[in-house]
């Protein structure tokens, strides 16, 4: 088979690879994807013999600098138009720059695409002019796209024992394509599974990197489930594997709590490509284990579990190396979580919903995009009746907005205009000038307007000074 490409830059490269006598390929990703209908930005080029010093003669062709070289590795990386193209000497070694086994040992082509961690990125496709595009298949590549399967080319054992990362590239490339894991890949990533947590073999980062991409995949719950059936999600993030003993029960259903999770998370990724709105998602009800009590006559309930989820944010973010910036964003839809759903009856007060849209603040659209898909009844009645509730709660929030502008809210007089009306210093009793102004608003006895809240704020001055 050959595969065809208009790409211009691999046509120039495969041109001076020609000039210099070298045999160079198209390796990896770009070939996977190429075959699969897509082109990348990512471009793999292969050569047998030096790849570092092919990476320069194509550079100082094109007139442009390499971007790093990585001599242990025999890499390097040229960023050229809006292209990353990466050279590589074949190679018998582990295929991953992070990984902690740097490559030594130049070799053949053969050789080096059996060290590569699965058949369908085991495929390479020349680049010389005789036979542009020939595709080079030794591990049935071609047939498990074809057929929708991650296999290892070799042993699994083996190709895993070389970068255990690839246990999380495996589910990665399942979710992403959704695709299946043979049968003895699947055994091997089971079975080897606690390689990945073991001390100083894979760093946390590379297996939260991998994590998040699942998360960003367009149905993660494949991902998901793979990572929980093979023992992986037990490793890496026990906090979600726990969620798979939980049942809610009530009179008339049984949900498992993993399930459901997974279910939100498949619902949100039709809704955003946030990567923080998801996972969000996926941690909304963690603590629903640690808080569960069985209650007669009602069922098992999960009092505050929205609050202790927020609670295990931070810790969990720790650990996985999560970046400490987007903490609040999580804490607080987990925490929030579940109050819109009150919010939806008639009887609801101003106040009440003026009060969700002070607190949610910036977060009150992603708020709701998550509460709507905490839906995951099977009864379509009962999904769209709730749908219908949160836009009811929408339509409120946006009518109590448009009359009194509460995002971002605050009091209207500002600290600094406190302290110099009454002649005070810094402290907390600035503090509860605004805070009683800001509830006077809230509780609708004011409108959020400065006049209004300055003649409050002399009316409550002497009850708040003394
Ligand atoms: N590779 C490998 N083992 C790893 C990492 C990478 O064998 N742990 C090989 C694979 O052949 C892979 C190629 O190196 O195709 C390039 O790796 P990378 O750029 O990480 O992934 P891609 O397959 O290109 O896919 P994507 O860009 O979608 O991540």
């Amino acid at each position: 088979m050959k595969i065809e490409t208009e790409n211009k830059i691999i046509k120039k490269i495969g041109e001076i690879a020609d000039s210099r006598n070298v045999s160079a390929y198209l390796v990896g990703g770009y070939v996977r994807d190429l075959i699969m209908g897509k082109e990348g930005v990512d471009i793999d080029i292969m050569t047998e013999g030096d790849g570092i010093q092919f990476a320069k003669d194509v550079s100082k062709e094109l007139g442009a600098e390499l971007n790093s070289v990585y001599k242990n590795f025999e890499t390097a990386l040229l960023n050229y138009e809006n292209y990353k193209i990466e050279f590589v000497s074949a190679r018998k070694e582990s295929y991953d720059r992070g990984s902690r086994k740097p490559l030594v040992e130049t070799a053949t082509l053969e050789e080096d695409l059996s060290r590569r961690d699965f058949t369908i990125n085991a495929l390479a496709a020349s680049i010389n002019k005789n036979n542009f595009g020939e595709v080079i298949d030794n591990f049935n590549g071609l047939k498990d796209i074809e057929a929708g399967i991650i296999r290892t080319p070799l042993d699994p054992f083996k190709t895993f024992d070389d970068d255990p990362l690839r246990i999380m590239r495996a589910v990665r490339f399942a979710s992403k394509f959704n695709f299946r894991i043979e049968e003895n890949t699947f055994k091997a990533i089971t079975e080897m599974r606690g390689r990945l947590t073991d001390e100083g073999v894979v760093s946390q980062e590379r297996i939260t990197n991998e994590f998040l991409q699942i998360l960003m995949t367009d149905k993660p719950s494949v991902g998901l489930d793979l990572l929980y059936r093979s023992g992986v999600m037990q490793e890496i993030f026990p906090e979600i594997a726990e969620l798979e003993g939980v049942d809610q029960r009530n009179d008339y259903h049984h949900k498992n709590v993993f399930y459901h999770t997974l279910k939100v998370v498949d619902n949100i990724s039709t809704k955003t490509d946030d990567l923080w709105l998801r996972f969000a998602a996926l941690v909304h009800d963690i603590a629903k284990p640690r808080t569960k009590k069985f209650v007669e006559g009602t069922g098992w309930t999960f009092h505050s579990h929205e609050e202790v989820g927020a609670r295990m944010m931070k810790k969990i973010f720790r650990k996985l190396k999560l970046p400490m910036t987007k903490l609040d964003y999580v804490e607080k839809l987990v925490r929030m979580h579940l109050r819109p759903i009150p919010l939806a009856k008639d009887d609801v007060t101003d106040s009440a919903i003026r009060r969700l849209a002070a607190e949610a603040g910036e977060e009150l659209e992603d708020l709701l995009t998550l509460c709507r898909a905490d839906i995951t009844s099977k009864n379509p009645d009962k999904v769209s009746k709730f749908l219908e509730n949160y836009d009811r709660v929408e339509k409120r929030i946006l009518e109590v907005q448009e009359k009194d502008e509460l995002r971002n809210f605050q009091s209207p007089v500002r600290g600094d205009e406190i302290m110099e009306l009454f002649g005070l210093e810094p402290g907390k009793v600035i503090g509860i000038f605004k805070h009683r102004i800001e509830e006077a608003i809230l509780e609708g006895e004011i409108p959020n307007e400065y006049g209004a809240a300055k003649e409050y704020l002399m009316k409550i001055k002497d009850e708040v000074l003394n």
